[in-house]
């Protein structure tokens, strides 16, 4: 019996992994295509720290190949699979909708295929706070309507949770979606803004603000993720629900650009332009229900996550 992440050469995938081997004695299967919607050099180095385990193996696949994906499961047997692997950059899926498409609807379906014929524990689906959108009440509840996904990455994460959740009513799949908000940490995806804000204000460059600042994002340290999705992994009366794994504490972006300029010991050069239609004005997690039933609790403070962000960050440019 064994775990399989996808995603696993990823930002949250990595730092899932790395806590599984502590907090289990399972073996690991790490599914990664190594896919360049960044660079896989980074993937790589994300997995250097476990590729050598004897408990991990790293898989080089694509769960978009159904045969591929059946056989890895006949191979392996999971007890547990935890589907982090997706294109996951909001900007990116308004000009590349079909590999949204492709990937996190069409690939999701794949490994639910697979899970059926090869009946699971649990498995959980990794969606989004953007599943949102335009029109939800805010705080984000998970028992409240739902508003319009801003971008087609949201779209394709509500259309994976409902074809999750149909597997569940149809073929009584113990399934599980989870919603993780605007996660940040050390090995952060270098396409997001954060990444971008630091690098651009360490080397004195000007960074590009959409909007007036006062967009407010749910930062959640990507310890508190992990450990979420790890208590989803057992946790009673989980099975069938979306759950949020959030902060509850948004910042507008103004306000991270100070935290960042703090920590960096430098002034941002700003190049204000428009909004953009695909970024929501808020996300904000109401946690009531996570704490519940996984026992969620937040325990990492901006005020302390970007300065060991930044640290992390000056480790490996310097
Ligand atoms: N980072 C966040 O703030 C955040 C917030 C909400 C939800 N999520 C979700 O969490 C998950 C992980 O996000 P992340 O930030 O670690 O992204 P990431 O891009 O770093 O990791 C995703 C990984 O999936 C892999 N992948 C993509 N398509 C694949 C395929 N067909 N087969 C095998 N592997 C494939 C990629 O190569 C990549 O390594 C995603 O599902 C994302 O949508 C992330």
């Amino acid at each position: 019996m064994s775990i399989l992440v996808t995603g696993g050469a990823g930002f949250i995938g990595s730092h899932l992994i790395e806590l599984l081997l502590k907090e289990t004695d399972s073996p690991i299967v790490c599914l990664d295509s190594f896919n360049d919607y960044y660079d896989p050099a980074l993937k790589r180095a994300n997995v250097s720290g476990f590729e050598n385990h004897p408990r991990v193996s790293v898989v080089e696949g694509d769960f978009c190949d159904f045969e591929a994906t059946e056989r890895l499961f006949a191979k392996h047997g999971f007890q547990y699979v935890l589907h982090l692997g997706a294109y996951a950059g909001v900007h990116y899926s308004v000009a590349n909708p079909a590999v949204y498409q492709r990937t996190n609807v069409g690939g999701t379906l794949s490994l639910l295929e697979a899970a059926r014929r090869h009946p699971v524990e649990r498995f959980l689906m990794t969606s989004s706070s953007t599943v949102y959108g335009n029109g939800a009440a805010v705080p984000f509840a998970e028992n409240a309507p739902l508003g319009v996904p801003a971008s087609p990455y949201g779209a394709t994460k509500r259309a994976a949770e409902v074809m999750t959740l149909t597997y569940h009513e149809l073929h009584g799949l113990p399934v599980v979606c989870l919603r993780p908000f605007s996660v940040y940490g050390p090995r952060l995806r270098p396409d997001l803004a954060m990444t971008i804000f630091t690098r651009l204000i360490d080397n004195d460059q000007e960074i590009t603000l959409y909007g007036d600042g006062s967009i407010r994002r749910d930062f959640t340290h990507i310890s508190d993720i992990c450990r979420g999705i790890v208590s989803a992994m057992t946790a009673k009366g989980v099975v069938g629900e979306e759950i949020n794994l959030g902060h509850s504490e948004p910042i507008e972006m103004r306000t991270l650009i100070g935290l960042l300029e703090d920590a960096l010991g430098k002034k941002a050069k700003i190049n204000q332009q428009p909004q953009r239609p695909e970024d929501l004005p808020v996300t904000f997690a109401d946690l009531s229900k996570a704490k519940r039933l996984l026992g969620y609790e937040v325990t990492v403070d901006i005020r302390d996550g970007i300065p060991e962000y930044v640290e992390w960050y000056k480790g490996i440019t310097s």
